[in-house]
């Protein structure tokens, strides 16, 4: 008989005092439930269960609400390869833009509504973080989030979920920008080898803060934040987006030399400006930053389309020799992709707001390397390495943004693909046929390369450790499978 077990265990209580803007202080219980249950001796769900109690000035002490559930189960995609993709797919709002853009609205003491924000689970904590530091952040109809930071705010963030999530990072720069004062659990995020975040300091410091790094914690404060320029050693998109937050209710005029200048960059500049921030030549080699004295709320803003999600799907069409429409898009931010699908001879039609992918015949070998935006992107790195196995030749990709992302290709081995990595350079021998197996997810883009393979291989293919999928795709498997793909999403 099948054995069904559980666990439950509380994680304890805990008190926290937060320290508030203008000293105020206020006192938080926290009990919080852990449980797993096991079936056949494997772990099927695991789930964290916050029960917040808060005492107020009044010195009441009373029972919040649940404010945080967070759930996830060992789910798998099973995928029956070698089925054409044909029909139309709409993209869904940035992962990357909405993950800065989240967090950029508690820089007024106002309210905004955010449209096209996409559902998925890296949304799903940012927006617990946002409130359980005091922010009311409610769903509207359909995509759209409205966030009000109108109530008392707190500048020290060191819920659990913060070291998981990597855009956490940017309640650095909006909590200093707020408040002057910042205390931020030190970032975590998916493993691609070393993550630093120097650039990110070297420019709060330079706008006259102070950071200390503390027991797990980044510990920003500044007298006074004033405009400075700030050249960045390396173009790091996290460091730029944080510079900006930071600046943007600065004393005087910053200017980022040397910046990130990825179409979520743009985004969150409009968005700022809309707030009534004045920033100028975001998406240039240059970013001149006016400090104003506060940021209006009240407007509605919408985010622009997902480029890596988008790219995703040319890359799943050209996999399955399909043809697919891909809407919602903004053909400019594809060129670099849409060049070398050219390249490798696939069909790519651009209309105004989408782009047709069509692929009948065999594809051409390329070589690729990986470079900030304009150049070609790290996201669909680990896609298009996948689509590269089907090629005509010896491909030759290179990674010019991490250190250390081809972990993943020792799934796509398994897979029977021909891959030799040297150091950031992966060869790609497009001869071998791949068969389906059982892969794991390494990473969000990982996730979505082991997808793309199992599309192509003949047989079954079941990928695990989907949550990393789930983080940054938004309904990944309705979206193929309405496209014709043969894929289910399993319990274990
Ligand atoms: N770097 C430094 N010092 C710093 C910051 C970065 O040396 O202070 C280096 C990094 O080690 C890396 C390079 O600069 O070699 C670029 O890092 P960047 O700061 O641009 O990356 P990030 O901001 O941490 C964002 C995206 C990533 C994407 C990269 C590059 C978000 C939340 N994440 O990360 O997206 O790979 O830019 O485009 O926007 C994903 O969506 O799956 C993802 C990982």
């Amino acid at each position: 008989m099948n054995k069904v077990a559980s666990s439950f265990q509380t994680r304890g209580f805990h008190l926290h005092r937060d320290g508030l803007p203008g000293n105020k202080c206020s006192e938080k219980i926290e009990v919080v439930l852990y449980y797993q249950i096991y079936y056949n001796g494997n772990r099927l769900r695991e789930c964290v269960i916050w029960f917040t109690f808060s005492r107020t000035t009044e010195k009441k002490l009373f029972f919040t609400k649940e404010q945080e559930r967070w759930c996830w189960t060992l789910e798998k995609l099973v995928i029956h390869g070698q089925k054409r993709l044909r029909g139309e797919v709409t993209v869904s709002g940035a992962k990357n833009a909405a993950v800065a853009i989240l967090p950029a609205a508690i820089l007024s003491d106002n309210n905004c509504i955010i449209e096209n924000i996409p559902d998925i689970l890296d949304i799903s904590i940012l927006k617990n973080i946002l409130t359980n530091l005091g922010a009311k952040v409610e769903h509207m109809n359909g995509t759209s989030i409205k966030v009000d930071s109108s109530n008392t705010i707190s500048y020290t963030a060191t819920d659990k979920q913060i070291g998981k999530l990597r855009a956490s990072y940017y309640l650095m720069g909006a909590l200093l920008g707020r408040f002057k004062k910042a205390i931020v659990t030190f970032p975590g995020g998916c493993d691609f080898g070393v993550r630093p975040i120097d650039q990110h300091i070297k420019g709060f410091e330079a706008l006259g803060a102070k950071v200390e790094i503390e027991h797990g914690r980044v510990i920003i404060t500044a007298h006074k934040l004033i405009g400075a320029p700030i050249y960045l050693d390396v173009v790091s998109v996290g460091a730029t987006i944080n510079i900006m937050l930071a600046a943007v209710k600065a004393e005087g005029i910053t200017t980022i030399e040397n910046p990130a200048k990825e179409p979520h960059i743009v985004d969150l500049a409009n968005f700022l400006n809309a707030m009534g921030a004045d920033i100028k030549g975001a998406g240039t080699d240059i970013i001149k930053i006016r400090g104003v004295r506060e940021l209006k709320g009240g407007h509605t803003y919408t985010i622009i389309p997902d480029q890596i999600e988008a790219g995703t799907f040319m890359i799943a069409a050209a996999a399955t020799r399909g043809d697919v429409l891909v809407k919602n898009i903004i053909p400019k931010h594809m060129e670099s992709l849409t060049a070398k699908l050219q390249e490798m001879n696939v069909r790519v039609d651009e209309f105004d707001d989408s782009i047709r992918v069509s692929c009948k015949d065999k594809i051409q070998k390329v070589n690729i390397k990986t470079l900030p935006y304009p150049g070609f992107p790290t996201d669909l790195q680990p896609p298009i390495t996948a689509l590269l196995c089907r090629a005509e030749g010896t491909s030759i990709v290179t990674e010019g943004v991490w250190d250390n992302r081809f972990q993943y290709v020792d799934e796509l081995k398994r897979m029977g693909a021909n891959i030799r990595v040297e150091g950031r350079m992966a060869v790609i021998d497009g001869a071998a046929r791949l068969t389906g197996a059982p892969i794991r997810a390494l990473d969000l883009r990982a996730g979505a390369a082991m997808v793309i393979a199992g599309l192509m291989a003949r047989g079954e293919t079941v990928v695990s450790n989907i949550e990393y999928i789930d983080r940054g795709y938004e309904k990944l498997e309705e979206k193929l499978k309405a496209l014709g793909a043969d894929i289910q999403r399993i319990q274990e």
